[in-house]
């Protein structure tokens, strides 16, 4: 007979009982109060016993009726939670999460990632560092759930988010005879030996923004294909150059670079998380925008 007991019935009963009335229950179910009594007597008949009786006005549960709602209620629950369960199956932050950053966005995302995996552990990161012209290639065709650069392109539709302060300062080995001198101008600091990024970075289009402002150009003494190259050429006393403080925290710190103070920097730019206008974010890559956003400021702040 349980093959014919139906959770609207004990949905119904419930109700019933809850209310202890026809009418009310039939109300909120919105159903007609004869259909609500119908589908409690067709579970009544397919147990074979009275659950409700009804004494004068009042509705009272036989002993049958109060073990019937006890299940009808521990149902219900059983139902919500496993609603909730489904719920977080469906929406679950896990899974692979495709980021494609620029060379100087490697020096920070990892430790993003790193924060961002403690709170989900079953995201599974791919990470894809390039020069900013294969990144870009890589954003055209979709190939990543977000990219992380400095420069966006204007020539391809995209949602751009920018998340974190991305400062550019001109640099040199610390016994660089400019090293520790005051207001340096921008005149000196394009005569030195300049060492320069490949041509379609953005840390390099912004320097030469600058300079061209003031009708200058830097007389480049190499050219170096990614801001992990640059560093190291300048750490080897090879001459000057223009990076993201987002890079530079180690050398820095142990005193194998330092900022140089040229008048006109540093200048001020964003990094920000991008992807093709129109893409379908998964939750995880969604999820990880939201912490861009919330956790840029501050991490940029360090
Ligand atoms: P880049 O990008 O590594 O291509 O120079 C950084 C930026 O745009 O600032």
């Amino acid at each position: 007979m349980i093959n014919h007991w139906t959770l609207q019935q004990f949905r119904l009963f419930e109700a019933v009982a809850r209310h202890q009335s026809y009418t009310r229950a039939a109300e909120e179910l919105c159903l007609t109060q004869p259909a609500v009594h119908i589908q409690v007597k067709r579970l009544e008949e397919s147990m074979g016993l009275s659950l409700i009786e009804v004494v004068g006005k009042k509705i009272l549960l036989t002993r049958a009726g109060k073990e019937v709602l006890a299940v009808a209620l521990a149902v219900r629950s059983q139902l919500n939670a496993l609603s909730g369960t489904l719920t977080d199956i469906k929406g679950k932050v896990a899974g692979p999460l495709h980021i494609g950053v620029v060379t100087t966005a490697q020096f920070f995302t990892p430790h993003f990632l790193g924060q961002f995996l403690r709170d989900y552990p079953d995201v599974r990161p791919l990470l894809k560092v390039a020069n900013r012209e294969q990144i870009v290639e890589r954003l055209s065709a979709n190939e990543d759930d977000l990219v992380i650069m400095g420069q966006v392109p204007d020539n391809i539709a995209l949602s751009v988010h920018p998340f974190m302060d991305n400062i550019l300062e001109p640099i040199a080995h610390p016994e660089h005879p400019m090293a520790g001198q005051r207001d340096i101008s921008l005149e000196t600091f394009a005569a030195e030996r300049f060492l320069m990024r490949e041509s379609g970075s953005g840390t390099r289009s912004a320097t030469e923004r600058l300079f061209a402002r003031h009708g200058l150009k830097p007389s480049i003494y190499m050219e170096l294909g990614s801001s992990e190259s640059i560093k190291q050429a300048v750490m080897a006393g090879l001459g000057v150059s223009v990076q993201s403080t987002s890079s530079l925290a180690l050398e820095k710190e142990t005193g194998r670079i330092v900022a140089l103070d040229v008048v006109g920097f540093p200048l001020r730019r964003m990094w920000h998380a991008v992807h093709l206008k129109g893409k379908h974010l998964s939750l995880t890559a969604a999820t990880f925008l939201e912490y861009l956003a919330r956790e840029g400021p501050k991490f940029g702040a360090r």
